[in-house]
């Protein structure tokens, strides 16, 4: 995720570029920039890091109005994808004469790059976005006309993009194209003429204008400050007034938007990161695996339950000895940590006190660490030998959930990986594996149907003695992620138990007040887990099923799609154990996104 804005107006255009970029920075702050019309010159600002470093480059920039009274100026805060955060890798973008912000992927870049290289172009930075510019100059130098060069320039991208682009031939306009990633421009008339407003999200353009357009796929067009084309014909909205509303893109809480989104930032995670045939980290030496006899993996909470997921994964594809600690726990049973051990902690924030003082003792010991985090420059990302980052974008939920589901991909991905390096999967296994990991964000995606089912089940789960989130194999650590998630927002009690094991004790509480959230996917263990569920459902215990897989047993029934692949249930149960404990918690009346007690980030002991 990236964020882009642009400004025409005769106000102050570095301040109103840098505040909007302010609104959008949780959509990416590794690097941030901005090029604005200052008199007569275009200007460009970039800084590493976040706005604020962006915001003292820029604070002796007066911006100067031209003779028409007249600024202009566009910016991009990133999240790196293609090239990594350094100040050529930043935004805008710019080419002899024209300066670009690009937010989205360009996929036929290299192609692209090949042919404007072959026609004398020079470039100067390692992203997809440079082509752009260059392509509007390779056209503008045949035409001369800055429109036509634009128009033939967004003919070549495939991807998703949105788009600004300022040139110095005709300085008082911004071109704008919208292709999968989101637009919305906002127009304003003052005293002094009118003010058009462009930004990734409404957020930045409250407080500065009335109306909106949120622009459809495929629809480019050119703005001055007196007038705004469009390539076809677009509606106005009105602006909502909140911003806290716009920040949640609309959506009830922030946890419901981030359940919503995941889809997408998983995206993000696998960027770069899969071709048709292998997996990349460009992060870790391809020879990390080596002489590795024990992969230990450390961490707290959902961080944790991603780690005993991953802990089948890594121990079914590498056939490396695997195992998972709890930080707190792993501080002080005075551990034996072997140099052949690799050494992975996990975390959001990276800033948990806990994990991040075993990743301390780990380095100490001379293991080779990696972290994937969602939080570069963290405590962690400082201080292990390897960062992966998960690329879910900043997570204001407490409870967390695109965290998880991020974590869960790039671990799937890096279990891939070491076994690749391993040589303990074939490359056939492995393509066929990549394909799977290319339906993950289909399989995160919240079908109305479903989230109303949820909506009507939880009316059903608001009293009672308990619940036990029950599964086998990768769905035990999501049965204790479900039974977390609906603990910390619900305030109900709640276990997460592996299947196999209710009778080995915890069936002595079945009864109809004890409830059952049975996780039965068809491709892992079904018939296992079934006598499991039948055996609690003889003693009484109310179920609730969730399975592709009609279950004549089940009490209520969340029936989930027919996947191909055990880690695709994974992902769309994953979501229906998200929607479910948020609406359970939405019908106790509770704070869904500052539960009591909790915190996001937990840096004490
Ligand atoms: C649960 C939750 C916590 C965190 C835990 C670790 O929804 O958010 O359990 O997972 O505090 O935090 P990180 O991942 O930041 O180390």
């Amino acid at each position: 995720m990236c964020g882009i804005v642009g400004y025409i107006g005769c106000k102050n255009t570095s301040e109103i570029l840098i505040n909007g970029l302010k609104e959008l920075e949780y959509r990416g702050y590794d690097s941030a920039g901005i090029a604005i019309l200052d008199n007569d010159k275009i200007e460009v600002y970039k800084a590493l890091g976040k706005i604020k470093n962006l915001e003292e480059k820029v604070s002796h920039n007066e911006c100067v109005l031209n003779k028409d009274n007249l600024s202009i100026g566009i910016g991009h805060t990133r999240w790196a994808t293609h090239g990594k955060p350094t100040e050529l890798n930043a935004h805008p973008h710019l080419g002899e004469y024209s300066y670009v912000v690009h937010n989205g992927i360009i996929e036929n870049y290299k192609e692209l790059k090949v042919e404007l290289l072959e026609a004398g172009h020079k470039f100067v930075s390692q992203t997809d976005t440079e082509v752009i510019v260059h392509l509007f100059e390779f056209y503008f130098n045949q035409s001369n006309d800055a429109q036509d060069a634009f128009n033939q320039t967004i003919k070549r991208l495939d991807g998703a993009y949105s788009i600004l682009l300022i040139t110095k031939s005709e300085p008082t306009k911004i071109f704008f194209m919208k292709h999968g990633s989101p637009m919305a421009i906002a127009k304003n008339t003052t005293e002094d003429g009118d003010e058009i407003y462009f930004a990734s999200s409404d957020a930045p353009l409250i407080g500065h204008a009335k109306d909106v357009v949120y622009l459809e796929d495929g629809v480019s067009g050119v703005a001055t400050n007196s007038s705004l084309s469009f390539s076809e014909e677009v509606s106005w909205d009105t602006l909502p007034t909140s911003k806290q509303y716009a920040q949640k893109d609309g959506y009830r809480f922030f946890m419901e938007k981030e359940i919503y989104e995941q889809s997408d930032v998983v995206t993000d995670s696998m960027l770069g990161r899969i071709s048709d045939e292998e997996i990349i980290f460009d992060e870790i030496d391809a020879n990390i695996i080596e002489g590795i006899n024990e992969i230990k993996i450390c961490a707290c909470g959902t961080s944790y339950h991603a780690g005993i997921t991953a802990s089948y994964l890594f121990e079914r594809l590498t056939k490396v000895r695997c195992n998972v600690e709890i930080a707190s726990e792993f501080r002080y049973k005075e551990p034996l940590l072997k140099k052949d051990t690799l050494f992975i902690v996990i975390s959001q924030s990276g800033e948990t006190a806990d994990t991040l003082e075993a990743l301390k003792m780990a380095k100490k010991a001379g293991l080779k660490t990696v972290v994937v985090c969602n939080v570069d420059n963290s405590s962690m990302t400082r201080i292990a030998d390897a960062t992966i980052l998960t690329r879910a974008g900043i997570e204001k939920g407490v409870a967390s959930t695109k965290a998880f589901s991020t974590q869960t991909v790039v671990l799937w991905m890096m279990a891939l990986y070491f076994a690749k390096q391993n040589n303990s999967i074939e490359s056939e296994f492995l393509q066929k594996e990549i394909q799977v990991l290319r339906e993950v964000p289909s399989s995160l995606t919240v079908e109305d149907k479903l989230h109303e089912k949820c909506r009507r089940l939880s009316k059903r789960y608001l009293h009672g003695h308990g619940f036990f989130f029950i599964g086998r194999d990768v769905f035990y650590p999501l049965a204790l992620e479900g039974a977390l998630k609906l603990k910390e927002i619900s305030y109900l009690h709640a276990e997460g138990y592996p299947a196999g094991e209710m009778k080995h004790g915890p069936i002595a509480l079945a009864d109809p007040e004890l409830f059952t959230i049975a996780l039965m996917p068809e491709h892992s263990h079904y018939d296992k887990i079934k006598s499991n569920v039948e055996e609690l459902s003889a003693r009484d215990s109310t179920i609730c099923a969730i399975s592709p897989l009609d279950f004549e047993l089940a009490d209520d029934f969340i029936k989930t799609s027919n996947k191909s692949h055990y880690m695709l249930e994974f992902f769309e149960m994953l979501v229906v154990l998200q929607v479910l404990s948020m609406e359970i918690s939405v019908r106790l009346g509770n704070d869904v996104d500052m539960p009591r007690n909790l915190a996001k980030s937990v840096t004490v002991e």
